[in-house]
């Protein structure tokens, strides 16, 4: 088969998970541009700054680095070596590893999750179409008021499910037309694009009055602040915005050419998604504490209205906010599009690999599951007073799915693939996956450390932790 000119699984009756050959991406910089286009998304710009907010700022970036490095860089690794030795999504590559055995419930809570997250990230990033519109109609000159814009939007059913839809029906359609052409296409437009934008921004934030306070919330640590929820907020936030922990990786890890260098590949990602969510909050911190905001009370909307109450701070105004605010939407509606069809993707491999659905049916399918799961997420933020702060709970709707799908269940799905890879299917076999393009494993020794010891021990410490705060 053609390698280079056909999609990857862009046809019902192309390469499956149980038989024959299976595509894979172009090469290795399409395989790090489609993995850092997952990891790169509304987790980075949104999520992280929103989570270091609630959690002391400076507290949580170190935490937070920590938790990059020491578990989600080796989970990072063991999710991309799974999925290039099985070739299969994360059910089938379960089921393949350890036949018979209940490990294919980690793969099966892996395509739930991607169905839930995917249900409130595309409210979020619905919004991020509307945004695009609003600059592009100068809604943002100096001291325009950002919140009121952001009620208008987020607090509007017909508006929130309106491009809550929009967003899926365009997730849906590229993922029906095949992973490879989609994502590869975007994503060499996005990443510079998005690194470039973000740093230009990031030196109008920084230079602002009062962006001092700013930075040293984000820059200057008060070890205080530092308790075992932060643990459990950097963890589940590093697990998102890396794409970890539901099999994301492992089924793009599926299409990774045997000849593809898997350890730099999971470095370059990580470093990658990590330098952009610590930009965004360079970007963030100085612009809100300039605009007089407390940090601690931010919810789901922060970030949209700290962000466009930058806009008009870019000369000349209005029009550089005009400008730079269009173009920053669009790429965050871009980066998010990348994510999320990889939340998508998951549950569309399993239902074709397994289940012998149509790509089409099958993406369909779990794509109007998701918009539908959706609509009390687009209520809940100002649309419907009891969805918007949840009765017992405090929280809205929305964000009580990104606590409880998009982190909690993320790290309780990385501790079974950690357990798993370091000893069901075990660090040597791994290993030899690692070396099977050139026989070496940079880092292995540290590498079967960590993901033996390090990265299961630490989550299990972190889950006691938040079963003794709920009881
Ligand atoms: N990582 C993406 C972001 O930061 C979101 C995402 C895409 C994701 N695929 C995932 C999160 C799989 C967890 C698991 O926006």
């Amino acid at each position: 088969m053609d390698q280079t000119s056909s999609d990857v699984k862009g046809s019902a009756s192309g390469p499956g998970g149980t038989g024959g050959a299976r595509d894979t991406w172009g090469s290795k910089a399409g395989f790090i541009l489609a993995a850092a286009g997952s990891a790169v998304g509304l987790g980075n710009i949104w999520g992280f700054p929103t989570v270091a907010a609630q959690n002391g700022g400076a507290a949580f970036l170190l935490v937070y680095l920590g938790c990059v490095i020491f578990i989600g860089a080796p989970v990072m690794l063991a999710e991309l070596t799974i999925g290039r030795h099985t070739q299969r999504n994360p059910v089938g590559a379960f089921r393949a590893l350890a036949p018979g055995r209940s490990w294919i419930a980690v793969g099966a809570l892996g395509v739930i999750a991607g169905v839930v997250i995917l249900s409130f990230y595309s409210v979020i990033a619905g919004w991020t179409i509307a945004y695009i519109f609003k600059t592009l109609s100068g809604a943002f000159p100096p001291g325009a008021d950002t919140t009121a814009i952001f009620a208008s939007v987020a607090g509007s059913p017909t508006a929130a499910i309106t491009y809550h839809m929009i967003f899926m029906v365009i997730t849906i359609a590229v993922v029906v037309g095949g992973v490879r052409g989609g994502i590869e296409r975007w994503t060499k437009v996005l990443m510079p694009g998005l690194a470039v934008l973000l740093l230009l921004l990031v030196a109008r934030a920084v230079t602002l009055s009062g962006a001092g306070a700013g930075l040293s919330f984000y820059l200057n640590p008060d070890f205080s602040q530092i308790t075992g929820s932060v643990f459990l907020a950097a963890a589940g936030q590093a697990f998102f915005s890396l794409s970890l922990g539901m099999g994301a990786m492992i089924t793009y890890g599926s299409y990774i050419s045997k000849k593809d260098d898997l350890v730099s590949s999971a470095l370059a990602v990580t470093v990658f998604d990590t330098a952009i969510a610590v930009f965004a909050g360079l970007l963030i911190f100085p612009t809100l504490f300039h605009a007089g905001m407390d940090p601690t009370a931010s919810g789901p909307g922060m970030v949209f209205v700290v962000l466009t109450s930058l806009l008009g701070t870019i000369p000349p105004a209005p029009w550089g906010g005009t400008v730079f605010g269009s173009m920053f939407f669009v790429l965050l509606f871009i980066a998010a599009l990348t994510s999320s069809i990889s939340l998508l993707e998951v549950g569309t491999a399993y239902l074709v690999d397994e289940k012998k659905f149509t790509r089409k049916k099958a993406a369909w399918l779990l794509g109007v599951v998701a918009f539908v799961l959706g609509i009390p997420s687009a209520l809940a933020n100002g649309a419907v007073p009891w969805l918007t702060s949840l009765p017992g709970i405090g929280m809205d709707f929305l964000s009580f799915l990104f606590t409880v799908f998009g982190q909690y269940a993320l790290v309780v799905g990385a501790l079974f693939i950690s357990v798993f890879t370091a000893w069901i299917w075990g660090t040597k076999a791994a290993g030899d996956e690692v070396r099977a393009n050139d026989g070496r494993f940079p880092l292995g020794r540290t590498w079967t450390f960590l993901i033996r010891f390090v990265c299961p021990i630490a989550i299990v410490l972190i889950l006691i932790n938040l079963i003794q705060a709920l009881i």
